[in-house]
């Protein structure tokens, strides 16, 4: 059994993203451009996973510890002189029982484990051959590993491959240092690459650095492989799984890739009714259940997870929440907030953090909460804001309602009992608490607790000054 690790290489500045975040930071589709690459090694399972930071070290490891796979630690690469120096960095920390080298960009967010397997298999049957050097393979030749290209309309940028008359391939030369003759060629370098690892470390060794760029090229690797009688095999790629992100409208078109993939996924293979997939956001660590409903303008972040049959949209957006079976969420805006099986919830809603919304529960239009539990069957129909509060079953919370809940010093907290019914325009002036059952009259601003069973009135009474307007009109 081979082992195999991976090293990937995120110590770059990005010069072209023209931005003060290291690009591997930046996000699509709710993930890292480094998280997506580490995601698609994690089903892997290598033996160990070497990250090469530089530029922002401490941003960049913090981060690839936050995306947690297993094997994984960081290697330091103190100035960024180039991909083959970046290796370089890495081969030392690399474990003894390793014989194997995935080398991998860490600003290609589009790749997938399935064909991170085929290049694997297809670098594994190449080195089955004895690694002296010696006997060549059942093809004729011995290789030195397998990397991915893929045919491009555009190539601009990338490194191009150059091939033996075999097919085998003979070098790679970069776009910056490439004639006209071999800018024509649209076959280009993915900058994966599986490599046998004596076969790596030693055409790493003394690599120039007399290029365009003055930087140590990882691909110069490739020509010292030929020369050793051990060329890399090519496996093609598709050309929507390997492209590089260098600058921001390539980030835009890469997220945008991202999310129709998931998309994809979400209505293909769980089924989920999508109205318009080029409207709906969703991020790749989105949950949704069997017939769940996304309608148009749908934005879902940070892992925010829907039940089956929940409806959400149109316009509704939803950060870390967490919505229940047959729940609806129309046209609003939630953040970490828990919405129950079967609420209903919107149109124009704002649940802020800290939002718990039970089963059957109702928040409907220009209803603010926050750090707020609604228990089962309760509702808030409109215009009311409530906030740091406890609010028990059944209860109804009717318009205009607002918890007094901030004296510009501290937060105090207002509890409503089982049953109870807060009447229009009652100011809650917490701490405060309305005992099960209990009422307040529309208009009163409750300053005291009140008793189970009972009524607050809590308002100046009416006056009424018969004939004083026809008085007035003379
Ligand atoms: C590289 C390849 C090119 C290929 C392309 C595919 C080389 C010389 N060129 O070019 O053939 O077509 O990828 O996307 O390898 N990095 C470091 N340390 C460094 C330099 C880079 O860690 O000193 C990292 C970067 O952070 C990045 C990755 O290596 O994640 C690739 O570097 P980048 O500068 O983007 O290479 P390309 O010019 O795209
Ligand atoms: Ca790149």
């Amino acid at each position: 059994m081979s082992e195999v690790a991976a090293v990937i290489l995120a110590a770059g500045k990005g010069t072209r993203f023209r931005s003060e975040t290291a690009k591997v930071r930046h996000r699509a589709a709710g993930r890292s451009l480094i998280g997506h690459v580490l995601e698609a090694v994690r089903p892997l399972g290598l033996a160990q996973v070497l990250v090469v930071v530089g530029h922002q070290a401490e941003e960049v490891r913090a981060e690839v510890e936050a995306v947690g796979v297993p094997g994984t630690t960081t290697v330091l690469q103190l100035e960024q002189r180039g991909t083959g120096h970046a290796v370089q960095q890495a081969m030392p920390a690399l474990e003894p029982g390793i014989d194997r080298v995935l080398v991998l960009p860490g600003d290609t967010p589009l790749l997938t484990s399935t064909t991170l397997q085929h290049l694997l298999a297809a670098g594994a049957e190449e080195t089955s051959a004895p690694r002296d050097g010696g006997a060549p393979t059942a093809a004729g030749v011995t290789t030195g590993g397998a990397m991915l290209t893929a045919h491009l309309d555009d190539p601009t940028g990338y490194g191009r491959v150059l091939r033996t008359p075999d097919g085998q391939v003979a070098r790679v030369i970069e776009h910056r240092d490439a004639p006209e003759t071999v800018r024509a060629i649209t076959e280009i370098n993915a900058g994966m690459y599986v490599f046998d690892r004596g076969r790596l470390e030693a055409s790493l060794a003394d690599l120039g650095d007399d290029n365009a760029q003055g930087e140590v090229y990882l691909t110069d690797v490739l020509a010292r492989l030929v020369d050793d009688g051990a060329p890399v095999l090519p496996v093609s790629a598709s050309a929507g799984e390997i492209a590089g992100v260098n600058d921001r409208a390539q980030l835009a078109d890469a997220a945008r890739a991202l999310r129709a993939r998931h998309l994809e996924h979400l209505m293909v293979e769980v089924g989920v009714s999508v109205t318009d997939p080029a409207t709906t956001y969703v991020d790749v660590d989105v949950e949704v259940g069997v017939d769940a409903h996304l309608l148009p303008g749908t934005i879902l972040e940070r892992g925010t997870r829907l039940a089956a049959r929940a409806v959400v949209g149109p316009h509704s957006h939803l950060v870390a929440c967490s919505v229940g079976e047959d729940a609806t969420v129309h046209s609003t805006r939630a953040e970490r907030a828990t919405i129950g099986a079967g609420a209903s919830v919107g149109p124009f809603t704002h649940l802020r953090p800290g939002t718990v919304l039970g089963e059957r529960t109702k928040v409907g239009a220009f209803a603010e909460t926050k750090n707020a539990t609604l228990g089962e069957g309760s509702k808030v129909p409109h215009l009311a804001y409530v906030g740091d509060a406890t609010i028990g079953e059944r209860v109804n919370i009717a318009c205009g309602v607002i918890t007094v809940n901030y004296d510009g010093r501290t937060k105090s907290h207002t509890t409503i009992e089982d049953g109870a019914f807060v009447g229009c325009d009652t100011m809650l002036v917490a701490p405060v608490t309305i005992g099960e059952g209990a009422y307040t009259a529309a208009g009163s601003t409750i300053t005291d607790d009140v008793p189970a069973g009972s009524l607050a009135i809590a308002r100046s009474r009416q006056t009424t000054k018969e004939g004083w307007s026809d008085r007035r009109r003379g």
